[in-house]
């Protein structure tokens, strides 16, 4: 096609967000920077020799299903497994209902396919998970927003917006939330669950980083209070790997149906192999051992990155204090631009995210995201006494929104 030619795009990728945080870490990327900005899990966990075993034991057996086509739902036994680690949280699950997807990206995916139809309402948290507004702005949605509190999501906002815009879906990640790193309280769950019974919407539960607690006392998921309305997003990238992209949809029989012909249509299935992979691993070592190391050591990153924040921002910076997961919130003085504090910081030779993508219609705020997963202790203390000298010059300059 010549460049005078109209390139025939369909409409429905017209305004969808590209990816802000690859834009920044395309920034970020040189060796000297210290970066708080990616979101990834840390690769020093890997569990690459028990993978490797497993990977060996596949293919050195002589069953070839292994390379072969298979079922959409996913691998029975696998679900198995994914029911009875639900079992144990006290949740009953059957294996029936839960998809195995191409992580849970996609299963934001397919269920923007089958319940969002353009200028439907869905409610969303403020700020919100990137990857979900994605997902679901091909869909075009009205998104609704409600804001977060220490607490969790704002409960008498949800409550108006609700009743003001009956939305379909109420997309929410009520532990260590990405990117404040805010856990909902029981009560706040409580109330979200009494907020949406009866009404016909269903709540998404997104629960990536759930399992990863280092701190406080695991609290009921929304599908406790909410079951029949509750559908429940999970996935092994951060307590396995994120490349096998191994994720699942926990969904009521009719959803199920529906989810099932769109991810049909979508892939056929999730990759067979690395499900079996996936399977033997999980029947093969103690993955709680694995996640308790993981937790462990993203606990010690998560206090260090506070003790340096106490040392070396000034009082009037706020931040979150994560007991899990992989994020914690910065709030500026108000009027103080984060945009700003990401140029100076990078003079600094430090990224993290502004928090700007995680809202709607802002173009500028005073929030920031900041990783501590990837970067040790002694890397944390140097980025965040850095960030620490930018934040000064960003107030000596008296710079503003
Ligand atoms: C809240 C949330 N949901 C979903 C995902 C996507 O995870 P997956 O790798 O399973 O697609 C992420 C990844 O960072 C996330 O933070």
């Amino acid at each position: 096609m010549n460049a005078s030619t109209h390139i025939p795009f369909a409409r429905r990728m017209d305004g969808v967000p590209r990816s802000f945080i690859r834009e920044i870490l395309k920034v970020a990327i040189s060796p000297d920077i210290i970066s708080f900005a990616g979101g990834l899990p840390n690769k020093d966990l890997f569990p690459l020799e028990e993978l490797h075993e497993c990977a060996d034991l596949l293919l050195s057996g002589s069953d070839r299903n292994i390379l072969q086509y298979a079922n959409t739902e996913g691998y029975l036994p696998l679900r198995e497994q994914i029911a009875e680690r639900y079992a144990r949280k006290g949740m009953v699950i059957n294996p029936n209902n839960i998809l195995i997807t191409n992580g849970s990206q996609q299963g934001l995916d397919l269920l923007g396919k089958v319940f969002i139809n353009e200028g439907d309402a869905v409610l969303i948290e403020e700020p919100g998970y990137l990857g979900a507004i994605q997902a679901f702005s091909i869909f075009k949605p009205e998104f609704c927003t409600v804001p977060l509190t220490p607490d969790g999501i704002d409960t008498e906002k949800m409550k108006q917006v609700v009743e003001a815009t009956h939305p379909i879906l109420a997309y929410l990640i009520p532990n260590f939330q990405n990117p404040s790193g805010i856990s909902y309280t029981e009560d706040t769950r409580r109330k979200v669950a009494d907020i949406c019974r009866g009404k016909s919407m269903f709540v998404v539960e997104d629960d990536p980083y759930g399992d990863i607690r280092f701190s406080g006392e695991p609290k009921h998921s929304l599908h406790h209070y909410l079951p029949e309305q509750t559908i429940l997003l999970g996935t092994f990238s951060k307590t396995v790997v994120p490349a096998f992209r191994m994720g699942w949809i926990v969904a009521p029989d009719e959803v199920m149906e529906r989810l099932v012909i769109a991810k049909q249509a979508a892939d056929l299935h999730t990759d067979y192999f690395t499900q079996r992979l996936l399977h033997l691993y999980l029947a093969n070592y103690d993955i709680d051992k694995h996640i308790a190391s993981i937790s462990k050591l993203y606990g010690e990153q998560a206090e260090a990155m506070i003790a340096a924040i106490e040392r070396h921002f000034p009082a009037e910076v706020q931040f979150t204090r994560p007991e899990g997961g992989m994020f914690l919130w910065l709030t500026l003085p108000e009027g103080q631009s984060a945009m700003r504090l990401f140029d100076l910081a990078i003079r600094e030779n430090v990224a993290f995210v502004p928090g700007n993508p995680f809202y709607f219609g802002k173009t500028d705020v005073n929030t920031c995201r900041l990783n501590f997963s990837c970067s040790n202790v002694q890397d944390i203390e140097i980025g965040i006494r850095k960030l620490g000298k930018a934040i000064e010059q960003l107030q000596h300059k008296h710079i503003t929104i």
